[in-house]
């Protein structure tokens, strides 16, 4: 671009982002294309902002309604000034479509999941055309090919490895909102994640609703690779010393991935396994395809690979019909795994899902109390699994200032646990040595023993 044709001051974006960790990618994704097509800042001031994205969730609440309504104090903020446009992105976006237009005309540009890198295109021409631009289509992987250079934000990063849900839980909005499983080539990835060590990140999380059913393009060979095998290559990357990898689904997780386990010692002694029901019958009516029995096959050899690992899971109490002989499986489930971190959730039904067509027989106080149980039962394993760790010493990656400040830094320990400890700043970044000295109701204390490992 011309000096000239620079804009003054730059322009600004204004993002909301819901739900989970694929959600906060793509935003940072659209901030990222968007700053290299017009030179987009992000801003925390509205006012200050042109452009308002709104990068929407449909798992699990009332998303729409939610939509509707976060749009609805926006009217004057867009009336204020001429020029304003209004994005929405993601799974709602990806749901409604033109309806979403048709229903709130102060939205200019509706995006899916998969054309996010189509935004700067859209807003060019909602702005010329001064109509609303719709592009909620599945190009497969163009997405990826068409996103500028990774940007790190400091010593860990995300990377999406594949895109999209195959598996068709009958309670689960995914597939259909961001279509099915599609896999990023292995070169792509494997550079992706070059250039981001290249400027200092130490810890990668791969990324995608199901990452073991990642099969990468291996070059021009026929074979592809799996997730096991990519996180051999990753592990040969010098700088590299923590690979990471979420979500995994319990019935693609392979031999493999458990061999990694025991022998690759940058994978994290951290496994998110999403079990959702210790019923089988349950299992059965939300086509998980796999049972208890067969679950808990997999947690003993992961942990015969790995005694240190900390396990974590999703469940969804209150599934149509769940009895009370079925919530006690699930919670049996709990103490037999023992798993010390969880995201639970009280079922709720999602247009479109075939679940949504069954009676939802259990009232809102009982999934209430099962939900409040099952927390409960988690944070008492969480609370064991912290105060085994005091007086041990970890290798941790300081990432930060602690939020508390005081001088003291917070990093993050191979098994995803928080501690706190005094140290300069010129550490951030830097794998260090530190003792556990005590177990606080969010995060750990530690003491620094050597500053800077060679690793
Ligand atoms: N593989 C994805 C799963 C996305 S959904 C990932 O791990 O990010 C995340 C979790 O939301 C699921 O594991 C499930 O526990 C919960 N969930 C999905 N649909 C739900 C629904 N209809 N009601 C309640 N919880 C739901
Ligand atoms: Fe959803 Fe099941 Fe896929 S929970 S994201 S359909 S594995």
């Amino acid at each position: 671009m011309s000096e000239a044709a620079e804009p003054k001051t730059p322009r600004k974006l204004y993002l909301i982002s819901y739900g989970c960790q694929m959600n906060d990618y793509d935003s940072a994704k659209m901030a990222e294309v968007l700053a290299a097509s017009h030179g987009y800042e992000r801003t925390q001031q509205p006012e200050e902002a042109d452009l308002l994205l709104l990068n929407t969730c449909s798992i699990r609440e009332k998303a729409q309604e939610k939509v509707f309504s976060e749009l609805g104090r926006w009217r004057e903020w867009k009336a204020a000034a001429p020029g304003r446009v209004i994005g929405v992105g993601g799974c709602v976006a990806s749901q409604e479509g033109e309806a979403l237009t048709a229903r709130a005309p102060i939205v200019d540009i509706v995006f899916g999941p998969q054309t996010l890198h189509r935004l700067p295109e859209l807003l060019d021409r909602t702005r010329q055309t001064q109509a609303p631009s719709i592009d909620i289509s599945f190009p497969e992987i163009e997405k990826f090919d068409r996103l500028p250079e990774p940007k790190a934000s400091g010593p860990s990063a995300y990377v999406s490895i594949m895109e999209g849900c195959s598996k068709y839980c009958t309670f689960c909005v995914v597939p259909y909102t961001r279509g099915a499983e599609v896999s990023r080539p292995l070169d792509d990835v494997l550079t992706e994640c070059a250039l981001l060590v290249a400027q200092g990140v130490r810890d990668i999380t791969l990324l995608g609703q199901n990452v073991n059913a990642y099969r990468g393009k291996m070059g021009e060979s026929r074979e592809l690779c799996d997730l096991a095998l990519l996180i051999r290559y990753l592990a040969q990357l010098p700088g590299l010393e923590r690979i990471r990898f979420t979500t995994s689904h319990p019935a693609e997780f392979s031999d493999a991935l458990i061999q990694a386990y025991a022998d690759e010692p940058k994978l994290a002694s951290f496994l998110h396994l999403p079990v959702q029901s210790g019923s089988d019958r349950i299992l059965g009516m939300m086509k998980r395809g796999y049972t208890r029995a067969q679950f808990l096959d997999k947690i003993a050899r992961v942990r015969a690979a790995r005694p240190d690992l900390s396990l974590s899971s999703d469940f969804i109490v209150g599934f149509p019909t769940e009895s009370d002989e079925d919530f006690v499986l699930t919670m049996n489930l709990i103490d037999e795994a023992r798993f010390d971190c969880a995201f639970s959730f009280v079922y709720s039904p999602r247009p479109g899902t075939p679940a949504a067509n069954l009676r939802d027989g259990v009232d809102a106080d009982t999934k209430n109390r099962r939900l409040q149980m099952l927390q409960a039962r988690i944070r008492e394993y969480d609370d064991a699994f912290r105060a085994g760790l005091v007086g041990s010493r970890q290798r941790v990656l300081v990432e930060k200032a602690a939020t508390r400040g005081g001088g003291q830094l917070a990093a993050r320990l191979s098994n995803h646990r928080w501690v706190n400890f005094d140290a300069p700043e010129s550490l951030i970044g830097q794998l260090v040595d530190v003792e556990i000295t005590a177990a606080a109701a969010n995060s750990l204390r530690g003491r620094l023993l050597t500053d800077r490992v060679c690793a």
